[in-house]
């Protein structure tokens, strides 16, 4: 069992606080990750939960104890970086049990629990080769395995596969999905990238200059965002938004508050048929792109550029097109971002159209 506190952390570097006021509870047994764009302080927070890092404010709980005082060795916690150092001169089999001989682990102990993580992590032929005799995917199992024989409640991987090509980068994914199902423990998981983190949490904390914008499932985040920076952040491509205008001489934002209107480029139609209820806008087509399965258009309105993907339709050739975006497909957000839900409903198709999206 691990569950994880984070209560009212605050971090500085010097008078640079990085981390503001972060409140966040991780589920025992969760595929946790944190994403946010570089900088935003993902690692730091994570190297405070492991000890490498003394928080400047605040208190961290791993299940019933706040480790604030406890040093990193004692606090069952393993973290894989991204730079996963091995020792070079060392084997596979002596770089997996390195931390157990230093813990003074008995030779029949180590040479089990090596056996039985190399099979899972796919080592067991490898074991007796030098590191750099591996491939990059082979070098990352072996830091996952060096974190794994020492059996933590909570296993912290810091953007542990951005060393490796997109393909093998896809497969290790799906083996550390597998891998947390077959282990239970707590995973806490860094990327900078929405689409890993959408493919692989079951929990999603999105980041911003230090600050918690929304702790959900991948599906909440989708649909629901709280926030701009949210909807902005998921999604390929991301929500396309656009600042609410003036028009017909009302001043809508002082009015209503409403600073910006947003939808999905997968929620929009192009062409689509008189009955399709909504607000429609002209527009000329810019690019096409054609994934096989699915088609993404850039297209130019008379207020800006927007995205639309459609699935399995056939590919749209003409220039000039009209877009419906029904209306329970827009999303409002007020002036400082922040996501509009009472009293936006009733008054939806009003307001796309004056929003002159
Ligand atoms: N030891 C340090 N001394 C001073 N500032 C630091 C230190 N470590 C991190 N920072 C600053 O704290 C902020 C957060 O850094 P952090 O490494 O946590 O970001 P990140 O979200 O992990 O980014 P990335 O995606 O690039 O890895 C940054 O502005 C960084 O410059
Ligand atoms: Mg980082």
């Amino acid at each position: 069992m691990a569950k994880i506190e984070l209560k009212n952390i605050s971090k500085k570097f010097k008078d640079d606080t990085v981390i503001q006021n972060l409140n966040l509870t991780i589920k025992d047994g969760s595929f946790t990750v944190l994403v946010g764009p570089s900088g935003c302080g993902k690692s730091t927070t994570l190297r405070m939960v492991a000890g490498l890092e003394k928080q400047s404010d605040g208190e961290i709980w791993i299940d019933d104890t706040c480790v604030n005082d406890t040093p990193p060795g004692m606090r069952d916690v393993a973290m894989v970086f991204q730079n996963y150092a091995l020792y070079p001169t060392m084997s596979v089999r002596g770089n997996i049990e390195f931390g157990l001989k230093n813990r003074g682990v008995a030779r029949g102990e180590r040479d089990k629990l090596v056996k039985d993580i190399s099979e899972i992590v796919g080592l067991t032929p490898h074991l007796d080769k030098k590191p750099q005799n591996l491939s990059g995917g082979q070098r990352q199992r072996v830091a996952l395995a060096r974190a794994m024989v020492k059996q933590p409640k909570v296993f912290i991987l810091d953007e542990p596969l951005s060393n490796l090509d997109a393909k093998l980068r896809n497969q290790m994914r799906t083996e550390l999905i597998q891998l947390h199902k077959r282990l239970g423990t707590t995973f806490v998981y860094v990327t900078h990238d929405q689409v890993e983190a959408m493919s692989m949490g079951d929990e999603i904390v999105v980041m911003n200059k230090g600050v918690i914008q929304q702790a959900d499932s991948p599906m909440k985040l989708y649909h629901d965002p709280e926030n701009l920076f949210t909807a902005e952040f998921i999604g390929t491509p991301a929500m396309n938004t656009m600042q609410m205008r003036d028009a017909q001489g009302l001043d809508i934002q002082a009015s209503v508050g409403i600073g910006y209107v947003g939808f999905r480029p997968e929620q929009a139609l192009i062409n689509a048929g008189p009955d399709s209820e909504g607000y429609t806008v002209e527009g000329e087509i810019l690019t096409r792109e054609s994934l096989g399965a699915e088609q993404i258009y850039q297209i130019q309105s008379r207020s800006g550029v927007f995205f639309v993907k459609t699935f399995l339709a056939p590919v749209v050739t003409a220039d000039h097109v009209k877009v419906t975006i029904p209306y329970e497909h827009l999303y409002y957000f007020g002036l400082s971002g922040e996501r509009l839900r009472s009293g936006v409903q009733a008054n939806r198709k009003q307001l796309a159209t004056v929003g002159g999206i």
